[in-house]
């Protein structure tokens, strides 16, 4: 039974969708479920402690899972957002195109309205509402199925540029390397190997030992929670660092590169990724240590020349003084400022990666070169 778009569902549960994706081998974070109905996403709020699958199905639970970071990581976004859309559209009771169309706009808006720096959102939104307006003259049932082979292509194409990136990753690294991680961008940010992990990841498939450096990255702690839980669970050889402690690793000779995921890059080179990435970037330039950006191409936003124009998120106090303490770690009166990510400028990347392969600078030459802009 079709159901109204943008109705608000109930707090989703593990349900129908959630036996396909727990029998997978590997960690499966965002899914259609069965019955094509609902996103079946791995709430990674609760990680490494608890692993709980949600189905989500109405368009309030959808935009809390993204906003809640329940589901986050600039490429897992985009293709969960993709499903959202899609979900959506398959429960809207609308007939007419333009009645469907409308209502297809307004849930892509409030999708969109998230979450504000990563750019892949925005793109897998609008790749999917040009489909649909493509086929304006066509069904509602034609153009909702139509949708679901989009999202699912968006999802497949994925997996391949997180293979293709770990491929051209794995030539900036030698066998017993020290590499230092900030935030998470494995498996769990994109699909199957990530893309600043990934080479990590498909290093280890080879037999090829690194050993990696996690910075635990406050507030909320992604590196903690979901990069070392990741590379522990694949066997490569972790240690858990405090965001304080990159630059003795680095003084101290353990580190041979820093491989990062991001969230946007401008078409001059700039990357916005967690919260302290530009520190991390900073540190190894003084250092001399390569520092690496991993992405998909769709995270390159021609429309942004420089990293002055890309949004930061800022986020709620209470992340920083209470979330993973006893007791609130400040007092309540205590002013905070949160912003979610920074901008670490061109010219201390040493490369930018993706899966057309390795740009290094002037980036907007080189990703000229690519296509990528
Ligand atoms: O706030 P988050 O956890 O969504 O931030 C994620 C990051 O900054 C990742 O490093 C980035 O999205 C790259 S994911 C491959």
């Amino acid at each position: 039974m079709r159901r109204r778009g943008g109705e608000r569902g109930a707090d989703g549960e593990t349900a129908d969708g959630a036996a396909e994706v727990t029998g997978a081998k590997e960690i499966v974070n965002v899914a259609l479920s069965g019955a094509g109905d609902a996103v079946v996403i791995l709430d990674q709020s609760l990680l490494p402690n608890e692993t709980r699958y949600l189905t989500l199905r109405g368009a309030g639970e959808l935009y809390e899972a993204i906003a809640s970071l329940r589901v986050r990581g600039a490429p897992a976004i985009g293709i969960f957002a993709a499903y959202a859309l899609y979900v959506l559209a398959a429960g809207s009771a609308a007939e007419r195109y333009d009645e469907f169309y409308a209502e297809l706009l307004r849930n892509k808006a409030y999708l969109d309205s998230s979450r504000p720096t990563a750019v892949n959102l925005r793109r897998m939104l609008d790749r999917m509402e040009r489909l649909a307006r493509s086929m304006r003259r066509e069904s509602v049932p034609r153009i909702v199925e139509a949708m679901r082979r989009e999202a699912i292509a968006i999802h497949n194409e994925d997996i391949a540029m997180c293979r293709a990136i770990s491929e051209y990753g794995l030539t900036l690294v030698r066998p017993g390397d020290g590499v230092l991680t900030h935030c998470n961008a494995g498996p769990l940010a994109t699909s199957r190997y990530g893309t600043g992990l990934g080479p990590i990841l498909l290093a280890k498939e080879r037999g090829i030992e690194l050993r990696v450096y996690c910075d635990e990255t406050r507030p909320l702690l992604q590196g903690a929670r979901l990069t070392a839980y990741e590379l522990y669970k694949a066997g490569v050889d972790t240690t858990l660092i405090c965001d304080n402690m990159a630059s003795i690793v680095m003084r101290e000779g353990r580190i041979n590169a820093c491989f990062v995921g991001c969230d946007r890059v401008a078409a001059n080179g700039d990357a916005a990724n967690k919260i302290g990435t530009s520190g991390v970037a900073i540190l190894a330039a003084h250092y001399g240590i390569p520092f690496y950006v991993f992405c998909p191409s769709s995270t390159i936003d021609p429309d942004c020349a420089s990293g002055g124009d890309i949004e930061i998120e800022l986020r709620a106090p209470d992340e920083i003084k209470e979330k993973f303490f006893k007791a609130p770690s400040a007092l309540p009166e205590v002013k905070c400022y949160n912003p979610a990510f920074d901008v670490t400028d061109g010219s201390l990347i040493t490369a930018v990666v993706t899966e057309r392969g390795i740009c290094r600078a002037p980036y907007a030459e080189s990703f000229a070169k690519a296509g990528l802009i």
